[in-house]
């Protein structure tokens, strides 16, 4: 071969791969980031799946569209609150469609079937709501950072809460999985720990919502409070099912937070009195939780809620960790060292991720008043999960 020709040959090659991206630094690409959302659109978290979604793209939508300059591809799928397809799910996502970040999901049970595959895979995994302990204790890892709350982060500012107002025996009540039971962790550890005596324990299989024999109980019992786990489309079903078996106003019902989020519309004046703990509020009366709730009353003609939030926030956290890498999310210790550092600047107040990627944030106590969580105070400051168990801390 001359050497005019292997020049010549050399410069189709390059030009080849230069359209192909190859020659390119890696934060310059031309591809788009994958970004799947693994959430319940069906269901009775139907509505939690929904307000995530929306939650993350109006932190994308306020920089452009674009995660470190690149552009954004998004994958959907529904997992229906299901367990049982939670790995399969994952994999799709992970698999099939080759995501970089996957952000999901609401459910425990299905986040364990996320877990492994995002352990097994590495692909970057961002858990917008579900609070199951492991995911952020024994099972912890450097791919998984979660930016909602464990399961008994919420409860552990609630106990002190109701001895304060003078109820020392309670019922606990809640739907009997993951969620649900450490849920009942925290309550028990605050309340006990108060001076309180939990007199009875009362579940039912999610996504069951037949309540009427267990509040017959409830009223037998005759418990100076009670207290539970519920969320979405069940839980307006049990604020309305408590009022209508004539407990409201008798014996004062509690929570944590879930119990009033998204739900006001259609619990009514059922819902009003009830006191909960949770890391945001509605009515948090600051700039930036203002200009959050206009914007994305905008952009969706609803009102966001605790779940709108956490999904907003794992977009704020996501694009810190892409602009430290410039969109490279290849590039995992500077990413991951990035979202480690992160504040987040959210509507719920400023929070940091713990050690274990689980974020250290304020509990506020609220009450419904005419459709609205109002703020009483802060329950818990700064409150961090144990994250007891996670190796990578
Ligand atoms: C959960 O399954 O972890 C879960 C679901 C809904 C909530 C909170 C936690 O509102």
């Amino acid at each position: 071969m001359t050497s005019r020709r292997l020049v010549l040959t050399r410069c189709a090659s390059l030009i080849g791969a230069a359209s192909t991206g190859l020659l390119l630094p890696a934060h310059a690409q031309a591809s788009k980031i994958r970004v799947g959302f693994m959430l319940p659109y069906t269901g009775t978290f139907a509505q939690l799946g929904v307000a995530i979604e929306n939650g993350f793209r109006l932190a994308i939508n306020e920089q452009g569209g674009k995660l470190g300059g690149r552009e954004i591809e998004y994958f959907k799928v529904d997992d229906e609150s299901d367990p049982s397809k939670g790995i399969e799910n994952a994999n799709k996502l992970v698999q099939r469609d080759k995501v970089d970040v996957l952000v999901g999901t609401v459910h425990s049970g299905v986040q364990m079937g996320i877990q492994k595959v995002a352990r097994e895979s590495g692909v970057l995994s961002l858990i917008p709501n579900a609070g199951v302990h492991a995911a952020t204790r024994g099972l912890c890892a450097p791919n998984v950072f979660r930016t909602s709350f464990t399961n008994s982060q919420p409860t552990r500012a609630l106990g002190q809460a109701m001895i304060a107002k003078g109820h020392k025996k309670a019922v606990w009540i809640t739907w009997k999985y993951a969620a649900g039971d450490e849920a009942f962790e925290g309550f028990k550890e605050s309340y006990t720990a108060a001076g309180g005596t939990i007199i009875k324990e009362l579940g039912l299989p999610f996504p069951q919502v037949e309540f009427q024999a267990l509040l017959t109980e409830i009223a037998a019992l005759k418990p100076d409070a009670v207290a539970c786990f519920f969320a979405g489309g069940g839980a307006a079903k049990f604020i309305k099912d408590y009022a209508a078996a004539g407990l409201k106003g008798k014996i004062p019902l509690y929570g944590s937070g879930f119990l009033t989020e998204g739900v006001l519309e259609a619990a009514g004046p059922a819902a009003d009195g009830i006191i909960t703990t949770m890391h945001y509020s509605d009515s948090l009366d600051t700039p930036r939780n203002k200009k959050f709730r206009l914007d994305y009353a905008k952009a969706y003609k609803a009102q966001p809620d605790v779940y709108a939030v956490q999904g907003y926030d794992t977009g704020l956290l996501l694009i810190q960790g892409a602009n430290a890498v410039k969109g490279d999310l290849n590039s995992k210790p500077v990413l991951y060292k990035a979202m480690e550092g992160a504040t987040i600047d959210s509507p719920r107040g400023k929070w940091t991720m713990s050690k274990a990627h689980n974020p250290v944030q304020d509990m506020y106590l609220r009450v419904v008043e005419n459709k609205e969580n109002k703020v009483l105070g802060v329950a818990a400051k700064a409150l961090a999960d144990s994250g007891a168990g996670c190796k990578m801390a």
